[in-house]
């Protein structure tokens, strides 16, 4: 119990630290043009699991084996942590546009689309993508490893990463997909961003070339886990807890891992993986506590 209440505690640290980040790293709202940065924190403030920011700090304590991390390397890991969330920010912004989702409901309120309009919630995201370099390109770390770090975030964020597997996903529409192919998509429109959250922590942070591949083997776990468990809520959950429209997938004949494999086989799917992620994890000793327990997190979570 007093471990629980423990990772409890560490998650939330860990939202708070990537919040006020943001918070500072952002334009004010009231820098010209307003209205654009305005929404641009609104689409990313207030909100959110933070998972791909939490796993970017827990990818970094990984790395340096329980011994302290330095200045230089926590403001690096703040503005990895910070970078992946504006990427992920932006890409909700740009996925539930009329053109793509459709979604009127995230994180609980008005889409931005809908609390501003089209071309805002365009631009926002056209910001945001930018400014995510930006912060990984001022990270104070050693300059071959700032190249490392940009060089991930844009593959990941790319064709061949998570606006690849939301091509697929928009061709994928009243289609019928095999399991694989099922599995390529949900690897590249979600695992992407959230495999390179913990790449990013360990480049920051100098893990070896053993332990990054440990990382690697536990993100791609995690990874397809995440949009397995996002498949199944999307069943099993209401709009309220969810705080985006419940049922949005089977009302748009999307594939997902649910209408695929059914409930109960994609539950079992997600126990595998779990397993999968906390056996890449041993090697890496007890460092890797905060890791195992969002493993754990993103398994067992109900949004
Ligand atoms: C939702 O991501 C979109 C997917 C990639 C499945 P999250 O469930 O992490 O959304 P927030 O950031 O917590 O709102
Ligand atoms: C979104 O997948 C993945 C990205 C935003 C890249 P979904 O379309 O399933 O996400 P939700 O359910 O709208 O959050
Ligand atoms: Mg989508
Ligand atoms: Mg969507
Ligand atoms: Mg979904």
């Amino acid at each position: 119990m007093a471990n629980k209440e423990q990772s409890q505690e560490w998650l939330e640290q860990q939202i708070e630290r990537v919040e006020s980040v943001l918070d500072q790293l952002m334009p004010a709202a009231t820098t010209v043009p307003a209205e654009l940065h305005d929404a641009m924190r609104y689409a990313v403030l207030g909100g959110g699991k933070r998972v791909r920011a939490a796993l970017v700090y827990a990818a970094g304590e990984a790395a340096v084996q329980g011994t302290e991390l330095s200045s230089a390397q926590m403001k690096a890991l703040d503005h990895a942590a910070a970078a992946v969330e504006l990427i992920h920010a932006y890409s909700l912004v740009h996925d539930d546009l009329p053109c793509m989702d459709d979604d009127e409901l995230r994180r609980g309120r008005p889409t931005v689309h809908v609390a501003y309009d089209e071309a805002t919630a365009m631009l926002v995201g056209d910001a945001l993508q930018p400014l995510a370099f930006d912060l990984l390109a001022s990270m104070p770390i050693a300059p071959a490893l700032v190249i490392q770090a940009v060089s991930a975030l844009a593959k990941a964020a790319g064709s061949q990463g998570m606006v690849g597997g939301q091509a697929i996903d928009c061709a994928s529409v009243d289609q019928s997909l095999s399991l694989e192919q099922l599995r390529q998509m949900h690897r590249l429109k979600t695992g992407a961003m959230l495999e390179v959250s913990v790449l990013l922590g360990g480049i920051v942070a100098g893990a070896s070339s053993p332990a990054r591949q440990q990382l690697l083997e536990y993100a791609e776990a995690i990874g397809l886990a995440f949009q397995v468990v996002d498949d199944i809520l999307d069943v099993t959950a209401d709009t309220a807890t969810l705080g985006k429209t419940a049922g949005k997938d089977a009302a748009d004949n999307k594939p997902t891992y649910v209408s695929i494999m059914g409930l109960n086989e994609s539950k079992q799917l997600l126990a595998e993986l779990k397993e999968q992620a906390s056996k890449a994890l041993l090697p890496l000793g007890s460092g890797a506590k905060s890791l195992a327990l969002l493993a754990d997190f993103i398994v067992d979570r109900n949004h």
